[in-house]
């Protein structure tokens, strides 16, 4: 760098500094998955070793990314296809992959048509940033546990936001009543909170929306392919996909692959398609990756296998920790956030994990949570196995005697301590 004026460095070192002193500073574990061998996968150290480790953080929540049918679908497009898209759809041309993937998409959802993405994140940035602009004097209102990129894309769109505390319908309604009933207004919310693992009250939420003339903009990205009867998420399992004028989802956690899209009526997603940057402007999907969703979304449409496994294991898991005393949130759904409530502590568990136990878990702390909620988001999977299960719990045990963390009264209503439950493992 030149000689500046202003110092760049020191500027830069500070924040990544500050990230540091409040135990927040990211690393991430280096990793390498083997087909057919998940949840196991290798993990690589810096000094160039490698050993087995167990993940229990991923988001390919149902294994989907090393299903056979995803694979060879995929293989068959590279040899085809080759390995990129050519560019934007704009100006490259339209893979024919990729209009089938939406073909699909919008068939899964019941709706009109769909539009994909090169992630979930952007397909919320666009679709909110651009609907949100293009209904003049729009007005957002947002669930306050809703995911970064549907902030950011509400604050894109440079319209009116309100922020409704999580699931809060009395709250939403007072917001809503105070704005001018001609205004044009969304509301977007989450189908599975993913940090707390709650859903969010499609039924209440769509019903008020549709008495004050608000759209639905309902984020399903942890719902696709766990949920419904053909893997088209909450919305689906419960019978209100038609009350959700746009709904989006990821192809990169349930489907294992990579990838977002929205789906709606057409005429919405025509105002994305032709009005959205993030659309417009950038590389579209590979032909591979399409090919690979499209598989996986087929799969998934008529097999309810990986379903119910995923569901059976979610509910082993939550009983095993929380018979053993460890502090989870009691989620309806398959995700178990493990409380810690300290960023330095959250972190320093997981690294014990990874280096004492074998087993994967990445901390989740602020901002991704707010301070004082550090948590380990656990994902079970079909794929785990019962004894993989009460390895984990007995590995968390050891984890909470080291850093001296409280543990819960058994279920069971036996209150034992911490010290003599550990001698029931050794
Ligand atoms: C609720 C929610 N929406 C959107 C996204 C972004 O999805 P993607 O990872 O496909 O970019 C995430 C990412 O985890 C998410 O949790």
């Amino acid at each position: 760098m030149p000689n500046p004026s202003f110092p760049y460095d020191s500027c830069f070192q500070d924040l990544i500094g500050k990230l540091h002193s409040e135990g927040r500073y990211r690393v991430f574990a280096e990793l390498e998955r083997e087909v057919g061998r998940f949840p196991i996968v290798h993990l690589h150290s810096a000094d160039g070793s490698q050993r087995e480790v167990v993940v229990w953080c991923s988001n390919d929540y149902l294994g989907m990314g090393h299903h056979p049918s995803v694979l060879s679908a995929m293989h068959r497009s590279l040899d085809s296809f080759g390995a990129g898209s050519g560019g934007t759809r704009n100006i490259a041309g339209n893979h024919n992959s990729i209009v089938c993937l939406e073909k699909e998409l919008a068939e899964l959802h019941d709706k009109e048509a769909a539009l994909a993405f090169s992630s979930g994140y952007v397909a919320n940035v666009t679709a909110l940033s651009t609907l949100a602009k293009a209904l003049p004097g729009c007005v957002v209102f947002s669930d306050s546990e809703n995911h970064a990129s549907m902030i950011q894309g509400i604050r894109g769109s440079r319209c009116r936001k309100y922020v409704f505390e999580h699931n809060d319908l009395a709250h939403l309604e007072r917001l809503l009543k105070d704005v001018d009933k001609d205004l044009p207004k969304i509301v977007a919310f989450e189908s599975v909170y993913s940090m707390s693992g709650d859903f969010g009250l499609i039924e209440e939420i769509c019903g008020l929306a549709k008495a004050y003339g608000a759209l639905t903009y309902l984020d399903e990205t942890h719902g696709v392919g766990l949920y419904g009867h053909k893997g088209g998420g909450v919305a689906q399992e419960r019978h209100l996909t038609d009350r959700v004028d746009v709904l989006q989802g990821g192809l990169g956690k349930g489907f294992g692959v990579v990838g977002g899209f929205v789906t709606g009526s057409s005429l919405v997603i025509d105002v994305i398609r032709s009005y959205g940057t993030g659309f417009i402007f950038t590389t579209s999907l590979p032909p591979v990756i399409a090919e690979g969703a499209i598989a996986s979304l087929k799969h998934l449409k008529t097999s309810g296998e990986e379903r119910t496994r995923h569901q059976e294991n979610a509910r082993a898991l939550k009983e095993i920790l929380s018979s053993a005393g460890l502090p989870m949130l009691h989620t309806p759904s398959h995700i178990v956030p493990l409380m810690v409530r300290h960023s330095g502590t959250c972190k320093a568990v997981s690294d014990y994990l990874l280096e004492q136990e074998d087993i994967y878990i990445q901390p989740i702390n602020y901002p991704t949570v707010p301070a004082g909620t550090e948590r380990l988001r656990i994902t079970p999977t079909p794929l785990h196995t019962t004894e993989q299960m009460v390895s984990l719990r007995d590995a968390l045990l050891r984890a909470w005697s080291v850093f001296d963390l409280p543990l819960e009264q058994f279920s069971k209503g036996v209150a034992v301590s911490r010290n003599n439950f550990c001698e029931q493992l050794s």
